[in-house]
């Protein structure tokens, strides 16, 4: 039978019985792939469960003559948007990736009555409070699983079973590119460039890897878990940003032997004001803390609020098939729900002020390297006092003749407090370099 998309696939789904559900597929790479794989493995095993029959009609591309393993090339259109569109194809979903031509393919997907299921945060943390508007007045759904830690079904936990919570605080391993990198090089002494070429390899790392070892692709997640865990519109604008890529083996080791582990963290949190603070950062953890032990391409999410104190979400955080099981997790939901006549709604989100990161409170890790003569450390200790910062710890290693590298680490401060103690600290004469700076969690 010859499935192309526009005509003969079409009329073929049209007539199966009415419990088909007909899903176009948006992008066949790394994910859409996974995702028509694991729907033809699993259609018998789903319709016995659900009572649904859920079928590929289309997939677009952007190169149709290319083969894609498990993918019947009658399937293969180069054109999105007559799937968006075409009236008997229910479902979308997009495995893309891009923003604007991508964005207006899910408004015209609404548009037509259809739900949308997506892996994409970059487009959802620049545009997703209008995209939830738009789904909610459709009266569709908006399924978007995937697109933070790919493999663990945490957005639904997010957006059903803590909706009801006053939640405080989520803090993630949100980036498998960067967690397998730094797992890496922790654990097997790996390079960065070596480990960074292994992720992309298997398929973990974004088109644009800079997007995971910059930090963009945790912050995208950010924005949209502070969305979903506090109601407000939070963008990525708001998050603060800062990637792996400085981090060295030096580091690593440094931090191995003072019992942390470096970890790059998505934190999310609401004080009592309401105000909402979102960052990314590598970040020094407690060996003992329990993300400090998601290692490899694996996620985690560590959520905290007033009823459920702790909870932890794991799993795999990137790849194609864990990816492609939220979605078709999420695609079956749509389908249940669309054939209900229900959506499920964000509800109307409101708009939180932003902590600037100046006004973020962290405990610091920095390291000095300084002349080893009496009264530097005074010197260095009175700069920390003198704005307010309080030290927690202080080692004094690696001794040169003349320099010594002293690491410190701080109790909570305010960040702009700390830069301005950074900043009298190099102005001291006996100061020869002011190194890493890392945040840090504390016991
Ligand atoms: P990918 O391997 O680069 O695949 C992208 C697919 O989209 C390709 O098949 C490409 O076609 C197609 N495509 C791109 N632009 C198109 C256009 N304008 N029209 C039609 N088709 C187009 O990317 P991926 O890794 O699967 O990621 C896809 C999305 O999932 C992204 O939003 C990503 O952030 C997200 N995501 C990825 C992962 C992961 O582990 N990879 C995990 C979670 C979420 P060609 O094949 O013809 O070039
Ligand atoms: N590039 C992303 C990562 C894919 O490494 O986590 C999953 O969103």
């Amino acid at each position: 039978m010859c499935l192309t998309f526009s005509k003969a696939a079409i009329a073929w789904a049209a007539m199966n019985s009415s419990n088909t559900v007909r899903l176009g597929v948006l992008g066949c790479g790394t994910v859409g792939t996974s995702f028509v794989q694991l729907i033809t493995e699993q259609a018998d095993e789903i319709e016995r469960r659900t009572g649904m029959r859920l079928e590929i009609a289309a997939v677009s591309v952007r190169d149709a003559s290319k083969e894609r393993a498990g993918v019947d090339a009658s399937l293969l259109t180069t054109d999105s948007d007559g799937i968006v569109t075409h009236p008997d194809i229910d479902v979308i979903i997009e495995t893309m990736g891009g923003v604007d031509h991508t964005k207006a393919l899910m408004l015209s997907a609404f548009g037509s009555g259809k739900p949308v299921v997506t892996a994409n945060k970059e487009l959802l943390a620049l545009h997703g409070p209008e995209l939830f508007a738009a789904a909610d007045t459709a009266g569709v759904d908006l399924a978007l699983e995937a697109s933070v830690a790919a493999g663990l079904p945490f957005i639904r936990a997010l957006r059903e079973s803590l909706v009801g919570e006053d939640v405080s605080r989520a803090m993630g391993i949100v980036n498998g590119t960067t967690n397998y990198i730094l797992s890496q090089m922790t654990e097997h002494g790996a390079s960065y460039d070596n480990a960074l070429a292994e992720a992309q390899r298997l398929g973990f790392a974004e088109a644009d890897p800079t997007a995971d070892v910059g930090g963009f692709d945790a912050g995208s997640k950010a924005a949209i878990i502070a969305t979903l865990a506090f109601g407000e519109a939070v963008r990525a604008g708001d998050v603060h940003i800062e990637g792996i890529e400085t981090i060295t083996a030096d580091d690593i080791s440094n931090a191995t032997r003072m019992g942390y582990v470096i970890k790059l963290l998505a934190v999310v949190e609401q004080s009592d004001s309401g105000a909402i603070a979102a960052r990314v950062h590598p970040t020094m953890l407690p060996s003992s803390h329990p993300l400090a032990s998601v290692r490899d391409s694996f996620n985690a999410v560590f959520v905290e609020g007033a009823g459920i104190d702790q909870i932890m979400f794991y799993g795999r955080g990137a790849g194609g098939h864990p990816t492609a099981a939220m979605m078709v997790g999420d695609a079956i939901d749509v389908a249940l729900n669309k054939r209900a006549g229900v959506h499920r709604s964000v509800g109307e989100l409101g708009s939180a002020a932003i902590v600037p990161i100046d006004d973020s409170v962290s405990a610091f890790y920095v390291s000095i390297d300084a002349l080893d003569q009496p009264g530097v450390l005074a010197d260095i200790a009175n700069a920390f006092g003198s704005e307010g910062v309080s030290i927690r710890s202080m080692e004094q290693e690696n001794s040169t003749d003349d320099v010594a590298r002293l690491v410190f680490i701080t109790h909570d401060a305010i960040e702009s407090d700390f830069r301005k103690t950074l900043a009298a600290v190099s102005d001291l004469d006996a100061v020869k370099n002011v190194g890493q700076v890392l945040r840090v969690v504390c016991d």
